[in-house]
């Protein structure tokens, strides 16, 4: 039943997406329910059936997503329930510790060239770029990497996987799902890289606690499937589209908008303040209030810090701070606070952090 707060929601959507041309909305419930729409549409419309995704990445953990979850550390949740097995894998751009020993930006993206070279020959089920077949349907990837992490790789990780998509005739999927909505500082965090996706995902923040995902895409390719093809009972209910009518009014806003890049430009500034006393700070990837933290036993080695990374975290929760501890290594920390956090609140963090990471110093000797 079409009903006045789904149409609403729709038009702010499809105006919203950064798609260009004509687009199209369909929804779902939850993020995975979201992705399993955007990879059957993928698929459907392309006549492929293959998907590629990054190693890290995270795009939820049903039936239908567990395979695109390339998170290592999530596999032995699901065993052993096997995972879609029609799925490809490819480094992502982890710059502070290049999968190919590179050093951005000199390498000239190595890790997307070792991809597009996988697909060149016909060594692979994928593709047989001699003959020109394609196998694939789609890439699928978050524009950051945020479940593993809290990764920012560069502007040009998304451009070349376009270029590499459009090379093979593959479509491009982004899951905005937790770096969209306003996060990095623009409402979208492919908007970075200056792309055109095919098809966009968004969820989580977007019911503002009310679970609703929707996917926006070119006309033609959910045009594709007759009408009913993907369907849930709860698939865009009037109280969900409510709840994103209001938050994206919100989130979309351009004061808004600044204003998350300004409190992310100050939280910025405190931090590299920290990593100048603080030796524990390897690196810092952070765009509007997007932030991640590495930390390490030793800037030179770069080995690291596991145990101190677990002290921080214990010592943060009795300080009444929470955060979630992540990292290929088990050594980052993803720092997620609420857009609207002032500037009071994020001293409050410095200074918690200022004494945590002076404690690890001194109790690993780092
Ligand atoms: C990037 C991304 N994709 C997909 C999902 C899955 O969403 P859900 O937990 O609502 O199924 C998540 C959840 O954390 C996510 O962060």
């Amino acid at each position: 039943m079409p009903h006045e707060e789904r149409v609403k929601l729709s038009e702010k959507l499809v105006n919203k997406s950064g798609i260009k041309g004509k687009t199209k909305v369909a929804y779902g419930v939850t993020g995975s329910d979201g992705i399993e729409l955007a990879v059957r549409a993928a698929r459907y419309y392309t006549g492929q059936p293959y998907i590629f995704t990054a190693y890290g990445d995270y795009h939820g953990v049903t039936y239908g997503t567990m395979g695109l979850t390339g998170k290592g550390n999530m596999q032995p949740y699901f065993y052993p329930i096997l995972p879609d097995k029609a799925i490809g894998y490819f480094h992502f751009p982890y710059c502070y510790r290049c999968p190919y020993d590179k050093e951005y930006p000199g390498c000239d993206m190595y890790c997307m060239k070792s991809f597009e070279r996988l697909l060149d020959g016909k060594e692979s089920p994928y593709t047989d770029g001699v003959n020109n077949i394609n196998n694939v349907a789609a890439i699928l990837v978050s524009p950051f990497q945020s479940s593993a992490g809290y990764y920012i790789p560069p502007v040009e990780y998304l451009q070349e996987l376009r270029r590499i998509a459009d090379r093979f005739g593959m479509l491009l999927i982004i899951d905005e799902i937790q770096a969209g909505l306003g996060r990095s500082g623009k409402l979208w965090a492919f908007e970075h890289s200056g792309i055109d996706p095919d098809m966009i995902v968004t969820s989580k923040a977007l019911g503002g606690g009310v679970p609703i995902s929707a996917v926006i895409a070119k006309a033609e390719i959910l045009e594709e499937w007759g009408p009913g093809a993907h369907v849930s009972t709860q698939a865009g209910n009037v109280l969900a589209c409510a709840a994103g009518n209001y938050i994206l009014d919100v989130v979309s806003s351009e004061d808004f908008l600044k204003k998350v890049n300004k409190t992310g430009a100050y939280f910025m500034e405190r931090l590299r303040d920290l990593e100048k006393r603080h030796k524990i700070i390897g690196h810092i990837d952070n765009r509007g209030i997007y932030t991640g933290i590495e930390l390490v036993n030793n800037r030179e080695t770069k080995e690291p810090a596991v145990e101190a990374s677990t002290y921080i975290r214990d010592r943060s929760v009795e300080e009444c701070l929470l955060y979630e501890k992540g990292g290929y290594y088990h050594n980052r920390m993803q720092l997620i606070p609420p857009l609207n956090i002032g500037t009071a609140e994020l001293d409050k963090v410095i200074a918690i952090f200022d004494k945590l990471f002076g404690e690890a110093e001194s109790k690993f000797k780092i």
